[in-house]
């Protein structure tokens, strides 16, 4: 019986792109043994063909000219590996997706950016065009989670998703716990290291994570929303003292965590830094690793830890969905939405810890306790360490608080368990009304003691 060969677009050239050309080319006859099929790249746009690894030994399968891939007559899987230079470069990639997908082609896309702001035009054009769409490359790298979700878990009811999903936010935070770095100088050495851009914004203002929680909320219940709806907090106001406080005083670490949960029929789902108790099994999630927790009625409660970025996980996930399309099987988005509600905002979620930098002087500490009194927001704990005077200076020198560094007085609150508003409320008067003796903003991070855990790893 004639080979059948399952011919293959790929568009972008760089790190995800070029790995996936190693699998293939590299591994294709390995993986043609073990598939009933063999998988060809025909096709490789990039807009600088000869600057690339594989093009000496293939000049002819590079081509400047994306249309060379999309209208191939012979091309059945196009896989996306295109970067965005600017944000706006999202709009030419969704309508490379579409147009290839318009054209009868399933795609396979490591694209979280453009899932998230064109998912829904993304995944019509596939359910229209009777083409499939795969993105396991999108979150989490080299973890597979997408298939654990759209097809381990099809039968399931996930009621709760805890991602840490961006590892260059992992990295700095656990350089900051592990190391005593300040967030300065672990932010340095994830750029150093090339964990973290040049301009990290995207990373350490949650943006990233956000990114991948809308691809997930698509996956898991048809939810397409705008990327405001998520409320999302990013790690840059964090401290070293913060840590201090978190591991000394209260037994916890703090991760920035992508988190969805559901409710009955409604859904909400936020990206901000979250104390987890020492000891739960992403806290101990370290350096650029990724992790998701997932809770679900019947499975429970599960845990994927691995690599979420890299030429060679992220590529694994863009070759393994070309292998699950070409082998014919099919799974998408949920078909039957579930509502969003952008503030669940249940009394008792969370717990809250407030960080205060204040001008040393009587009477900050009741006058702060009053506007949270005046918003029924109950206090577990006023708690205060020790702080160097090095700490001080650096407080004076990089926080750029304009003060005798003796005057400085650190000191933070533990709230019982409160609603959001209420909390947000009350800091809003804090910080107006303390104009005069507030040295920076106060750092609000949310505490989530109950998060489920997987127990005996
Ligand atoms: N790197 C990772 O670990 C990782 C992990 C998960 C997901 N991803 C996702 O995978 C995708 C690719 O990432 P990467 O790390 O491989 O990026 P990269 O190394 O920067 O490569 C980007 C590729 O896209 C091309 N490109 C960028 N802007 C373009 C434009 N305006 N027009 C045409 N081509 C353009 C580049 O073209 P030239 O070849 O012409 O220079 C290059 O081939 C991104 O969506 C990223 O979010 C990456």
């Amino acid at each position: 019986m004639a080979e059948r060969v399952v011919k293959i677009g790929l568009l972008g050239s760089g790190t995800v792109g070029e790995g996936v050309q190693d699998i293939i080319f590299g591994d294709g006859k390995e993986l043609a043994k073990r598939l009933d099929c063999r998988l060809e790249i025909e096709k490789i746009y990039t807009r600088s063909p000869k600057s690339k690894h594989w093009h000496d030994k293939f000049p002819d399968k590079f081509t400047s000219r994306p249309d060379d891939i999309i209208n191939h007559p012979e091309i059945s899987i196009v896989a996306e590996a295109l970067g965005l230079e600017r944000p706006e470069d999202a709009k030419l990639v969704a309508s490379y997706i579409i147009k290839a997908l318009q054209a009868g082609k399933s795609v396979v896309t490591a694209n979280k950016a453009v899932l998230a702001a064109y998912g829904q035009k993304i995944h019509s054009a596939a359910r229209k065009n009777n083409t499939q769409l795969r993105f396991e490359a999108s979150v989490a790298g080299g973890i597979p989670i997408i298939r654990t979700l759209g097809e381990g878990l099809a039968s399931d009811n996930v009621t709760g998703l805890y991602g840490i999903l961006n590892g260059t936010c992992n990295y700095i935070l656990s350089g900051i716990r592990n190391e005593g770095k300040t967030f300065t100088d672990a932010l340095r050495q994830a750029q150093k290291l090339g964990y973290a851009e040049t301009n990290p914004e995207a990373d350490i203002k949650g943006y990233d994570t956000r990114d991948k929680i809308m691809v997930l909320l698509q996956l898991l219940y048809g939810i397409f929303v705008k990327k405001d709806d998520v409320a999302t907090e990013g790690i840059e106001s964090l401290e070293k003292i913060d840590f201090d406080y978190a591991s000394r005083k209260l037994g916890t670490n703090i991760k920035l965590l992508g988190s969805i949960t559901r409710s009955g029929g409604e859904v909400t789902a936020t990206v901000s830094p979250i104390m987890i108790n020492d000891g739960h099994v992403l806290s101990r999630v370290n350096g650029a690793l990724n992790a998701v927790l997932i809770d679900s009625r019947h499975c429970e409660t599960m845990c994927l830890v691995g690599k979420g970025a890299g030429a060679g996980p992220t590529a694994n996930s863009i070759v393994s969905d070309i292998i699950s399309i070409a082998s014919g099987a099919h799974f998408g988005p949920c078909a039957a939405p579930l509502k969003f509600n952008r503030h669940l905002d249940k009394d008792g979620l969370y717990r809250y810890y407030l960080r205060f930098l204040v001008m040393d002087r009587a009477g900050i500490v009741s006058d702060i306790l009053g506007h949270l009194k005046n918003n029924q927001v109950n206090v577990d704990e006023v708690l205060q360490l020790k702080h160097s005077a090095e700490e001080k200076v650096y407080f004076r020198e990089k926080l750029g608080v304009k003060c005798d560094p003796d005057k400085i007085l650190p000191f933070i609150i533990t709230l019982d368990p409160s609603k959001e508003s209420a909390v947000n409320k009350a800091v809003k008067q804090i910080k107006a009304k303390g104009q005069d003796f507030m040295l920076i903003e106060p750092v609000v991070i949310k505490i989530l003691p109950d998060l489920p855990d997987v127990t005996g790893v």
